[in-house]
C-alpha cells in the first residue's frame, strides 16, 4: 500500500509532536515542514531530515502532500489556522488540524463549508476521544448498557497559572476537548448556562461551570479549571443511562462501568505494558485514526472528530461566552 505523503504547517512544540508521529507511523512518509519563522523551520526540518519552508503556498506547489497537519496556533491559540487550512485544502490535501478548530465561527464555518466543498477528510485533533478507554465506554454504549441518557458530568482541569491574550482563553482553547467528549457520548447540546470566576490576581476567565441541555433532553455539567496547581486528575467523564453509568478517569488510565442491574462493576485498566505511556500517544493514536480512514478511503462526512465536530464544540463554547456576559440561557444554533 502506498504511504501518505505528509506535511506539517506550524513548528512548536504541537506541530514538532505531529512531525515525529507521522514519520514513526507506518501509514505516512513525512515529506516537508513549514513554519513562517525561518529558524524554527529549519530547526525542525533538520531535526527530522525533510525539507522545510516559511510559506505554505511554497510548500504545497512544491511537494503536494496527501495530508497536512496544521498546527499553528495564534489569538486564543488557534487565529493562524483559518489560512493554512484553506490553502490546504484548495491544493487538495486531506487536513488535520489543531484544536480549537478557530476563535472565529464564521471562519470555522467558512473551513468546513470549503472541505465539504473540495470533497476532502477534514479533521481536527480531538485527541482526548482517540484511547482505549473512550473506545470502551463507547462499546458499553453501543451494546446498550448505558440506555436511555440521563446526565453527564464531565470535568478538565489543569495549572496554566500566566493570563493569556484574551479574558477568554481558557474557555476556548481548553474546553474543546470537553465538549467534544461530551458530545461524542451525549449528541448535540442545545441550550448552555456558563458561569466563571478569576482565580485570584487574574484577569483571564479561569475557572467555569458550565450547564447544557442536550438535543436529546439529557443534562450535562462541565467544570473546567485553569487554576489548579497540582493536578492529581485532570479529566473525569461521567455518563449515565436508564440501564447504566460509565466513569472514564484520564482519558486512557481507566473506565469502569456501573451496571443499573447488578453491583459487579467492570473495569478497564490501561495496562503497564502495551497501554498508553502518556498524553503523547492520544496524539499517536489520533493522528494513526486519520491516517487510517484517508487510506481506507472513508467518506468525508464519516471522519472521526471531523471539522464538523471542532465547530459544533466551538458553537457551545461561545454560547457559554454569551451566557457569562448576558447571565441568560443561550440556544446553540
Ligand atoms: N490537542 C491538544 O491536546 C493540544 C495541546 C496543546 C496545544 N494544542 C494546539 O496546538 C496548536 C499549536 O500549539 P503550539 O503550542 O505548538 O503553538 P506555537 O504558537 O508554539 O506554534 C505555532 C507555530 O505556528 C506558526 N505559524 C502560524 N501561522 C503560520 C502560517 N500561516 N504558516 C506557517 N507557520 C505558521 C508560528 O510561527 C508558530 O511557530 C494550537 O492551536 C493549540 O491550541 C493542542
Amino acid at each position: 500500500m502506498n504511504m501518505l505523503r505528509v506535511c506539517v504547517i506550524g513548528l512548536g512544540n504541537i506541530g514538532n509532536l505531529h512531525a515525529d508521529i507521522y514519520k514513526a507511523d507506518p501509514l505516512a512518509e513525512l515529506v516537508g515542514v513549514c513554519d513562517k519563522i525561518p529558524e524554527r523551520a529549519e530547526q525542525a526540518g533538520r531535526r527530522l531530515g525533510v525539507p522545510h519552508f516559511t510559506d505554505t503556498k511554497a510548500l504545497l506547489a512544491a511537494l503536494q502532500p496527501d495530508v497536512c497537519s496544521i498546527a499553528t496556533g495564534g489569538f486564543e491559540y488557534s487565529s493562524d489556522h483559518y489560512e493554512p487550512t484553506m490553502q490546504a485544502l484548495d491544493a487538495g490535501c486531506h487536513v488535520l488540524g489543531e484544536k480549537p478548530i478557530s476563535n472565529d465561527i464564521r471562519l470555522a464555518e467558512e473551513m468546513v463549508a470549503f472541505a465539504r466543498h473540495k470533497n476532502r477528510c477534514y479533521a481536527i485533533n480531538l485527541n482526548h476521544r482517540f484511547t482505549p478507554a473512550a473506545r470502551i465506554a463507547k462499546q458499553w454504549q453501543r451494546e446498550g448498557r448505558i440506555g436511555a441518557l440521563l446526565f453527564c458530568n464531565m470535568a478538565l482541569w489543569i495549572g496554566r497559572p500566566e493570563d493569556l491574550d484574551s479574558p477568554y482563553y481558557h474557555l476556548k482553547a481548553l474546553n474543546p476537548h470537553s465538549v467534544d467528549i461530551m458530545r461524542h457520548f451525549c449528541g448535540d447540546v442545545r441550550r448552555v448556562q456558563c458561569f466563571a470566576t478569576k482565580a485570584p490576581g487574574r484577569w483571564m476567565w479561569s475557572t467555569a461551570s458550565i450547564n447544557v441541555q442536550f438535543a436529546s433532553g439529557a443534562v450535562g455539567h462541565l467544570t473546567s479549571s485553569y487554576d489548579i496547581k497540582r493536578a492529581h486528575a485532570v479529566e473525569r467523564c461521567e455518563v449515565a443511562g436508564v440501564n447504566g453509568r460509565f466513569v472514564i478517569e484520564d482519558m486512557w488510565m481507566r473506565a469502569t462501568l456501573y451496571p443499573a442491574e447488578t453491583m459487579v462493576q467492570q473495569v478497564y485498566q490501561n495496562p503497564v505494558f502495551g497501554g498508553f505511556a502518556g498524553f503523547r500517544d492520544t496524539f499517536r493514536d489520533r493522528i494513526h485514526a486519520f491516517l487510517q480512514e484517508v487510506s481506507d478511503g472513508v467518506p468525508p462526512d464519516r471522519i472521526d472528530g471531523s471539522g464538523a465536530d471542532g465547530l459544533a464544540a466551538q458553537k457551545v463554547i461561545h454560547a457559554a461566552i454569551e451566557s457569562l456576559e448576558t447571565g441568560q440561557i443561550v440556544e446553540v444554533t
